[in-house]
């Protein structure tokens, strides 16, 4: 990928330049300052100018737009001793200018080629902004909703989330780094950081080594093999260890294991953080950092502070500091900046790129692959185009969140907001009676904190019960409601960990009393993680999830709405029942006492209160239309360790709708030294099927595929029996078994 560190070139370039270095002049490639208006930690940075022009700062972060851009690198190079121009980082997680669904929404379209081509439009538009570096992908598995980073990720499942990473890296890198076009990408939050103790944002991970490789790792190494040139600590601890100051993680794991030759960043001032993990204090966790394999400090300034002093004490050697200067230098050399500092801030290509309709028309399409049907009766989706809509809830007309979190430099006015969607996409004899029937929360204290952060949250004074009497009285009139609920955009991303996560505020009970209208209800969800909807999906006629669907979203989900565009997205995390049944996920193990669904059996694993049950399993996804699965065959039952096997399933679409289905294969190793999951992901295929028509999907099954990581981290096929299942979702599965032999 581009230039390796095996380039002989760059390592003399590199070479030449650090030995015209100071040590100060090293330490100060390490420092990574934020220099703009996207604050998002405690601490801002300061005296920018003088510290880059004493040589004191290798990168920035948070200054875009080609004129800025431009202006702070030309400072760089013309007031600095040696010209080193600077890296331009941002938090570009899900589009840059034009917005996509947010991480979450992209990954239940299940569609790689179409996640892949929104880093590629986001790596366009960055890089005509000024910009060569994006935070992105974040890769952390999660398996708890509670915590409001589930967003920016690919749910629960390491093989998807493995997919997704390769996508991502390859869209935004492209095959060369030195393109004017592309950008380096960031893999975060290594390592581990989904896994926090309750879902509380930055909490405690304490983890054994086989469900790390098993289960949390791959899409990590996954970014890694696909060539992302740089990784981002993260802020938790490990097993009693902060990452940022882990020795083994950084480098016995990533440098000398999975082969990194990148630069790792720390996140934002999270060496300083480990002053109050209790590992020591500031200089000594600037060593720790440095020492463990980390290259630049985000914020916090203690490398530049303390690291000629630990030199001087022998804490740290100028070697190491070297080794750190390069990998930054190196990344540097890799993009071309040496070459020509100002290439990614012209603004002539962000005139002509930034916003392009046809970027606006590749959001529509994968925000409308990204929806997911939960509940359909009686077909009142689709909706016709014509006739009087209730059009309800305090997301209805709403602007402001449909963008989501970490959407930087998104411009929120240019969302489409569902109303207009439907008026888009509808037939211009379409009535729509609006109410907003509720606001998204009434929590005071919530409201504070959201718009303290940019919610821009718009609360209606009338009373509760004033609002939903409106609203009721305009579903009366209609021949269907359309309720839009879910989350503020606050409620979800980094420091939105919720304890409660069914809709919040007086939403349900405004779909109570619409649901007692009689009228059709179709729920339309707008939120950022797996919500608890048992009520919802009890009473409600249909539910599409539609995420923060994006710039496009309005006209994306009225695609749906009205059978423009059949959904054909599915879950990639579980929906609970309710809360207290987190962490709640497909690939679990199945104990001694599996629970047999006998209501009596009272000594099982199982809940007094609720099944074990989730309300919409991994995978889950409806359609428009029906898809019949034949049992799938295997081309051998028994093969050797290094054989692979095929399994060929025929879906047929049974319904009347042309439509798309997620053929998805399950793998389960029946018998193992360590226990193993009752089913992993290990393949799947999106396929589109004409209305009757019917397609043979075949996958293999490779040796690599059967391997797990034993307790002695060995990755190892045992022999013996293998469970294989083929269907719609991880739950509604078909069966057929192979054995491998010794
Ligand atoms: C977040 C990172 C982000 C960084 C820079 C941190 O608070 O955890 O994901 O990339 O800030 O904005």
């Amino acid at each position: 990928m581009g230039r390796s560190t095996a380039d002989p070139r760059m390592r003399q370039f590199v070479d030449s330049l650090l030995s015209q270095m100071t040590l100060e002049e090293k330490i100060g490639q390490l420092n990574l300052v934020s220099v703009g208006f996207d604050v998002t930690g405690p601490v801002v940075s300061e005296n920018v100018d003088e510290n880059i022009r004493k040589g004191n700062v290798g990168g920035v972060f948070n200054t875009y737009t080609p004129v800025a851009a431009r202006k702070l690198q030309e400072f760089a190079v013309n007031n600095t001793r040696l010209k080193i121009p600077l890296l331009f980082g941002y938090d570009v997680i899900h589009g840059h200018r034009t917005i996509f669904p947010i991480p979450l929404g992209l990954s239940t379209s299940w569609d790689m080629d179409a996640i892949e081509r929104s880093a590629r439009i986001a790596a366009e538009e960055a890089s005509a902004d000024g910009l060569n570096w994006v935070f992105s992908p974040m890769v952390d598995i999660a398996r708890d909703a509670r915590w409001g980073r589930i967003a920016e990720g690919a749910g629960e499942d390491p093989y998807l989330g493995s997919q997704v990473a390769r996508a991502m890296v390859e869209g935004y890198q492209g095959n060369d780094l030195t393109q004017y076009n592309t950008v380096m990408a960031c893999v975060k939050h290594f390592a581990l950081y989904g896994a926090a103790e309750a879902g509380r944002d930055y909490n405690t991970v304490d983890m054994s080594m086989n469900r790390m490789f098993n289960e949390y790792l791959p899409p990590y190494k996954a970014a890694i093999d696909a060539g992302a040139g740089s990784v981002m600590t993260s802020f938790n601890e490990i097993n009693g260890v902060p990452a940022t100051g882990n020795r083994w993680l950084f480098t016995e794991l990533l440098r000398d294991q999975w082969g990194f030759d990148g630069m790792v960043v720390t996140d934002y001032t999270a060496i300083n953080e480990m002053i109050a993990h209790g590992v020591g204090d500031e200089a000594h966790v600037g060593a720790l950092a440095l020492k463990a394999g980390v290259d630049m400090d985000m914020v916090g300034e203690v490398f530049l502070k303390h690291l000629k002093q630990a030199v001087a004490e022998g804490k740290v050697t100028e070697e190491e500091i070297t080794t750190a200067a390069r990998r930054i230098l190196e990344a540097k050399y890799k993009l071309g900046l040496f070459e020509d500092p100002y290439k990614y801030a012209d603004e002539q290509r962000a005139k002509t790129t930034i916003m392009k309709p046809e970027y606006r028309q590749a959001a529509r399409e994968i925000a409308r692959k990204s929806m997911v049907l939960l509940k359909n009766e009686k077909q009142v989706l689709p909706l016709k185009k014509t006739g009087t809509i209730a059009l309800v809830g305090p997301l209805a007309k709403n602007q402001r969140d449909l963008i989501g979190n970490w959407s930087g430099a998104g411009d929120w006015k240019q969302a489409v907001s569902l109303e207009q969607g439907i008026r888009n996409v509808a037939d211009s004899s379409i009535k729509i009676n609006y109410a907003k029937g509720a606001n998204i929360t009434d929590d005071e204290q919530m409201i504070q904190r959201l718009n303290a952060h940019g919610g821009e949250l718009q609360i209606d004074k009338r009373s509760s019960e004033q609002m939903i009497a409106e609203a009721v009285k305009v579903a009366k009139s209609s021949d269907v409601i359309v309720a839009v609920v879910g989350e503020a955009q606050g409620m979800t991303g980094e420091a939105a960990s919720r304890a409660d996560i069914t809709l919040p505020g007086k939403q349900r009970e405004l779909l109570m009393a619409l649901k007692k209208t009689g009228k059709p209800l179709v729920v339309v969800l707008m939120n950022g993680r797996p919500l608890a909807l048992a009520w919802e999906d009890e009473n409600a006629d249909a539910i599409l999830e539609t995420w923060f669907a994006g710039t496009e979203a309005g006209n994306a989900i009225a695609d749906v709405l009205f059978g423009e565009y059949n959904p054909s997205g599915k879950l990639t995390a579980t929906f609970p029942q309710v809360v207290g049944q987190i962490p709640l996920y497909y690939n679990h193990k199945n104990t001694g006492r599996p629970y047999n669904g006998q209501l009596l059996d009272k000594y099982k694993s199982r809940y007094m209160d609720v099944t074990n049950d989730p309300l919409y399993p991994f995978g889950y996804g409806l359609s428009y239309t029906t898809f019949n699965y034949s049992q799938p065959k295997l081309s051998k039952s028994t093969i050797s360790p290094s054989e692979s096997v095929e399994v060929t399933v025929n879906v047929q679409n049974t319904g009347n709708f042309d439509g798309e289905e997620v053929v998805q294969l399950y793998v389960q190793d029946v018998v193992g030294t360590i226990t193993r999951p009752v089913k992993e992901l290990k393949g799947f295929e999106k396929i589109s099927l004409k209305k009757g028509e019917s397609k043979t999907v075949t996958f293999t099954i490779e040796p690599e595929d059967l391997k797990f990581y034993n307790n002695d981290l060995d990755f190892v096929l045992e022999p013996g029996e293998f469970k294989v299942y083929v269907g719609t979702n991880s739950r509604d599965v078909k069966e057929a078994s192979f054995t491998v032999t010794e």
